[in-house]
């Protein structure tokens, strides 16, 4: 990813902010105020080529954070906070996440805020990139309560 595309990243981001009320959060460290990446909840444009009309609109949590920021436990923290947002503040049912199946550090924080796999499925692909394969994971607010 260049300059420019993070650039329109950040723009989607924050009109999202503005249409919804919510969105993606900047990740910074306590310590030192670094930006090391973003998470949060969103409406990527990709989800009604995955989730069946009847589950739409659907909420999606996702992550990303800079390589040497990882093993360190701050995306589940941050993916907790989240949820919390999600079911309590937003009053959300459910709650999905779609990492790309390669993507098993992604994998393992949806496992860990206790989100369940349901089904694999490939995004089709666009003109910046092939068809991805990914995983839909999936908790629903009574879930999430029965593990506070
Ligand atoms: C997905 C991603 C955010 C996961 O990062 P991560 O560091 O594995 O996840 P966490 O921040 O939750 O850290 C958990 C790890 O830290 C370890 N850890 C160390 N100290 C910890 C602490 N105090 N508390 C909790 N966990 C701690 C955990 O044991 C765990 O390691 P393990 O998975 O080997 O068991 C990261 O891999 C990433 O940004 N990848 C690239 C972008 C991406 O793929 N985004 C998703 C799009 S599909």
């Amino acid at each position: 990813m260049d300059a420019a595309w993070t650039a329109g990243f950040v723009a989607r981001a924050i009109e999202h902010w503005d249409r919804f009320g919510f969105g993606l959060w900047v990740v910074r460290t306590i310590e030192q105020q670094e930006v090391i990446g973003y998470l949060g909840l969103s409406m990527p444009s990709f989800l009604p080529d995955l989730i069946p009309a009847d589950r739409m609109p659907a909420v999606e949590i996702g992550w990303r954070l800079h390589p040497d920021h990882w093993g360190k436990g701050y995306a589940t923290e941050g993916a907790v906070a989240a949820l919390h947002g999600a079911f309590e503040r937003l009053g959300l049912n459910e709650v999905c996440s779609v990492p790309q199946s390669t993507n098993t550090a992604s994998a393992r924080v949806a496992q860990r805020i206790g989100m369940k796999l349901e089904r694999t499925a490939t995004l089709p692909g666009t003109e910046a990139r092939g068809p991805v394969d990914v995983d839909v994971y999936w908790i629903t607010r009574t879930e999430w309560l029965a593990g506070c």
